[in-house]
């Protein structure tokens, strides 16, 4: 089944993007990289819905809607969250919807706590270090994702 709705889960701090530390993260700003998202999904025919919080609950409440909203594929940088949430994993797996983890940065040549992502081993897969194109690569994949079946 090609996928249809897509749902982009940004997590704390990521509002920031443009100004915050560029030479890790870029300049480009959140509503830039969305827009960007939006403009491949309308070419593709399909809905994507980007979403950003900076509370883990609201993004635990956000994965739980997904699946009463027919969301069949999630790209999400759940930010500092990705090395600490166990209710973000949970809620992930609870939902068993697939998803792309997307880090701009290379979380593994950073500081040691960042190594450890709680939700790598559920993704489908982890995207990280090619900055504000790994959003446009997991779209790109879900876009194919369930064409070739
Ligand atoms: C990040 C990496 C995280 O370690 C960090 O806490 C972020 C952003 C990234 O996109 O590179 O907020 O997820």
């Amino acid at each position: 089944m090609p996928v249809q709705s897509v749902l982009v889960i940004q997590g704390p701090n990521l509002n920031l993007l443009g100004t915050r530390q560029p030479a890790i993260y870029g300049h480009e700003t959140l509503n830039d990289i969305h827009a960007r998202l939006q403009r491949t999904a309308q070419s593709a025919g399909i809905s994507l819905t980007s979403f950003q919080t900076n509370h883990e609950g609201a993004l635990v409440d956000r994965i739980q809607q997904a699946p009463r909203d027919g969301i069949d594929f999630i790209l999400m940088n759940p930010g500092a969250y990705t090395h600490t949430s166990v209710a973000i994993r949970d809620a992930l797996s609870a939902v068993n919807i697939p998803f792309i983890e997307v880090h701009l940065s290379n979380i593994h040549a950073r500081e040691a706590f960042r190594h450890r992502s709680f939700v790598s081993d559920i993704a489908l897969g982890t995207i990280c270090g090619l900055g504000s194109q790994g959003y446009d690569l997991a779209l790109s994949y879900a876009l194919q994702r369930g064409k070739e079946s």
